[in-house]
């Protein structure tokens, strides 16, 4: 903990000298914001999920374009590994971090440490909760990913059409939902963002919820886990379905619908008389749109963590700098402690009619990943 706050307290020294100089005395190597070689701090939750990796990937390569050196640590879904991680960081002389965490609140007494140091933090995907010492937040608009889900559930249904005007189907159909993990902020926005839509086809009796699970708490699925997911699926069509059919599941993450849908295989979805409900999800991970293409899955949200990778790299290059980052939400995201300035990037709904647009002619996959 000494070395860096030395090193934070000289350059902050080093500083004030040279802004005491005239600016005709300074020399290239005299400027104290010099990053060539800087040392980021990068954490990630894990590497069960192919997105994550990616984004470790390419937050370290557009640091590292950009001269830093980057540590980039996999917690593997521990949350004492991750603490230590940071810690670790810290020491090292870490000049920023970047943080994407297991849980919200659990990495305080680290991100207090870190700002003893004068380092900044940069929050990543997922709000860290309940500590001022979060500088900036890069993310997608995680209400609209919600807002998504749910719109694109009714698509499926055909509740609505895609113009967004009503559709054929009038219902009842029955529907059951499922959240994210409980200690992601993420999730209670996929939640709110969804249910702001569904609500109205809950109470006029187009959808019915038949378990009766409505509430965050009871459908949430800790850790994004898919073999959680999958049991609670089992368990729903154990419990409450008999001989009657499950029209369409809300799911907030590509990992939990292939849960949902192995559940749902086993219980004799999936064929040409018992089709697959309607099923969402989130991240057009490779093997949620390969599913999309053979009609099991039915959407994902598609967030463009090439995107989110490059807002997050340039956050930390501004403010390793000493310069004010580009956001573009200052109102929305109160992490307990201070309303944190955020980066907010737009998702997009993917289905079978528009994941090559999407997916493969951006870039994103080849068409090869896909097949
Ligand atoms: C969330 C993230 C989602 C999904 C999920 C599970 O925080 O926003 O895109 O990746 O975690 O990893």
């Amino acid at each position: 903990m000494r070395f860096p706050r030395l090193v934070a307290g000289l350059t902050l020294a080093s500083a004030l000298v040279l802004s005491a100089c005239g600016s005709s005395e300074k020399t290239v190597d005299q400027q104290p914001t010099s990053t060539e070689g800087a040392l980021i701090g990068v954490t990630m939750p894990t590497r069960a999920s192919e997105r994550w990796i990616r984004d470790g990937d390419n937050v370290k390569k557009a640091l590292e374009d950009k001269g830093y050196k980057v540590d980039l640590q996999y917690a593997e879904n521990d949350i004492p590994t991750q603490a230590n991680q940071i810690e670790n960081q810290i020491t090292k002389g870490a000049r920023a971090l970047i943080v994407a965490s297991i849980d919200a609140k659990s990495l305080s007494s680290q991100l207090q440490a870190a700002a003893d140091a004068k380092i900044p933090v940069i929050s990543y995907d997922r709000l860290l909760l309940d500590s001022p010492n979060v500088d900036y937040y890069a993310s997608f608009d995680n209400f609209k990913v919600g807002v998504q889900q749910a719109t694109s559930l009714l698509t499926g249904l055909k509740v609505l059409n895609p113009d967004g005007s009503p559709g054929t189907a009038k219902g009842p159909l029955n529907v059951e939902l499922f959240a994210g993990s409980p200690d992601d902020n993420n999730s209670s926005y996929f939640y709110d963002g969804a249910m702001s839509v569904l609500e109205k086809y809950i109470g006029d009796g187009t959808l019915v919820v038949k378990s009766g699970q409505k509430d965050f708490k009871t459908m949430a699925i800790l850790r994004w886990d898919p073999a959680t997911a999958q049991r609670r699926m089992e368990d729903l069509l154990t419990s409450t379905y008999g001989s009657a059919r499950v029209d369409g599941v809300l799911s907030p993450y590509d990992g939990i619908s292939i849960g949902i849908l192995s559940a749902l295989k086993s219980g004799g979805y999936g064929t040409a008389g018992q089709p697959y409900p309607i099923v969402t999800g989130q991240d057009a991970e490779v093997a949620s749109v390969k599913s999309i293409v053979a009609d099991e899955q039915y959407s994902t949200i598609f967030k463009d963590i090439r995107e989110l990778a490059k807002a997050a790299a340039d956050m930390a290059d501004a403010v390793v700098q000493g310069k004010d980052p580009k956001v573009n939400n200052t109102e929305d995201y109160d992490n307990g402690e201070k309303v944190v300035p955020a980066i907010l990037l737009q998702p997009v709904i993917v289905e079978k009619s528009n994941y090559v647009k999407e997916l493969v002619d951006t870039g994103y996959y080849t068409a090869d990943q896909l097949k």
